[in-house]
């Protein structure tokens, strides 16, 4: 009989976070302070942040333990099985062994509660009352109102309006938990305000839900903000996918020769991938993709710039590959993946030639995802279909190669509230986004003073 599943006892859970901090071959750009031009400190960040997640953004230290009371909210559904894709992939034909790591099988549908878990309990331990965050698809709108449910904190979700009108199963998730969830832009911040009636049809954005959450943080009591992507924390508290990968591809006897995520900030990706890029660097031979969609297409075609993470500039200044803080990404399905950065690490990582970016269009991707469910049977979110579109695209490399590769990705979430997608795909109306260079330049115009940094 075949060997379908991977699983880890209770007992091997990771007990450390993996710090890439702590091997890169060029240190990070720090963040800048807007107004001066300095780099920013502890104290500037305070206001919306707790300090032990500050440390552990600025940290340099390999391992990092992982609180008792955070691997006992993770036990909830951790360690995720490790699977082999064998019916996938049997259908394409390819000599490559094809293994995911479903992070789909967390209470939110999403690997997003691996760090909604911690930042929950960082901010409880040090006070915080209430938290507020911002949500593309609705994944990390619901792990936060999971992960503030069980340290018992308050929560309110700025939804993209697209979203929040194609996806409106994840708002009753959210409340379902306890949380507030509104459609952002929304009347209930300055920025908000201005940004609906300079134009009042807006689809939203990431960059926008960004600066209403912090807004609200920094003019709210016993308030700060929690962002579920791109900074250094967030890649940490990921990497519990990658540790446990690792193990779990040793019971399986195999190394992977490509390790593949989707990229939306860029989570996931490093959760699945920092682990094995650490190996890179100490001499294996492993190859590493971002896959991003073509309508926002962040790694492939944003240059390494000084940016802001949000739209209204309320972040400091982060060295990372952009669109453009203004930049809108057209309404794709993949919610999660319109972000006009990417995490300052993958960033770093993408300079220093570690690991590799690639683009697709989204009917490409329902294309794959949908043979997915047909052959492996769960249905993956559309973000999740950018890194199944990426394996496929391999695994028929390695089959025109007749070379026997062996792939594992992240399948970074579940559909099943997502089917809306799907019945798009299915009548025909689901259409593919090309960014022009022009577009990019006009949106690149309006930050061309900021400070550079130096590659
Ligand atoms: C299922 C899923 N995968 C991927 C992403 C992209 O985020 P990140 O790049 O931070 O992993 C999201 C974001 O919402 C998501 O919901």
């Amino acid at each position: 009989m075949k060997r379908v599943k991977f699983v880890l006892d209770d007992k091997s859970i990771p007990k450390k976070w993996y710090n890439i901090q702590a091997d890169l071959p060029t240190p990070l750009h720090p963040p800048l302070n807007p107004a001066t031009g300095k780099p920013v400190g502890p104290e500037d960040l305070a206001p919306i942040f707790p300090m032990a997640l500050i440390e552990q953004e600025v940290s340099t230290k390999r391992w990092i333990d992982i609180p008792e009371d955070v691997l006992e909210k993770l036990l909830l559904w951790r360690p995720s099985p490790l699977y082999r894709a064998h019916n996938f992939e049997k259908a394409l034909g390819t000599p490559a062994k094809i293994y995911f790591k479903n992070e789909g099988v967390s209470p939110a549908g999403s690997h997003k509660p691996n760090s909604a878990i911690p930042q929950a309990y960082y901010n409880k331990i040090a006070g915080t009352k209430r938290l507020t965050t911002e949500t593309g698809a609705g994944q990390w709108g619901c792990a936060l109102s999971m992960a503030c449910k069980l340290f018992g904190l308050d929560l309110k979700v700025y939804m993209v309006r697209i979203s929040f009108e194609q996806k409106p199963y994840r708002k009753m998730m959210m409340r379902t938990w306890g949380a507030e969830c509104v459609p952002s832009p929304s009347r209930d911040t300055e920025t908000g305000r201005r940004i609906l009636a300079e134009n009042p049809d807006t689809p939203g954005s990431l960059g926008i839900a960004i600066s209403e959450a912090i807004e609200d943080a920094v003019s709210s009591k016993n308030t700060k903000y929690s962002l579920g992507s791109v900074l250094n924390f967030v890649c940490l508290h990921q990497t519990i996918i990658g540790l446990e990968a690792k193990k779990q591809m040793k019971m399986a006897g195999d190394y992977p020769d490509i390790v593949i995520g989707c990229v939306g900030g860029g989570s996931n990706f490093a959760g699945i991938s920092f682990p094995f890029v650490h190996d890179k660097i100490n001499g294996e031979n492993v190859r590493i993709i971002g896959a991003e969609p073509s309508a926002c297409p962040t790694m492939t075609k944003g240059p390494f710039i000084y940016d802001f993470g949000d739209t209204a500039q309320k972040t400091p200044l982060m060295a990372m590959h952009s669109l453009g803080h203004n930049f809108v990404p057209p309404p794709l399905h993949a919610g999660g993946l319109r972000y006009h950065g990417v995490a300052p690490l993958v960033s770093r990582l993408l300079l220093d030639n570690l690991i590799e970016a690639k683009s697709y269009q989204q009917s490409e991707c329902y294309k794959y995802a949908v043979l997915w469910a047909q052959t492996e049977g769960f249905i993956p979110a559309p973000e999740a279909s950018h890194a199944i579109a990426a394996v496929a695209k391999e695994a028929l490399q390695a089959k025109e190669e007749g070379k026997e590769k062996t792939i594992l990705f992240c399948w970074s979430g579940h559909g099943l509230l997502d089917l809306g997608a799907y019945d798009s795909y299915f009548a025909g109306k689901l259409k593919d986004f090309d960014i022009q260079d022009d577009a990019i330049k006009k949106s690149l115009t309006g930050i061309a003073h900021l400070p550079k940094p130096s590659l």
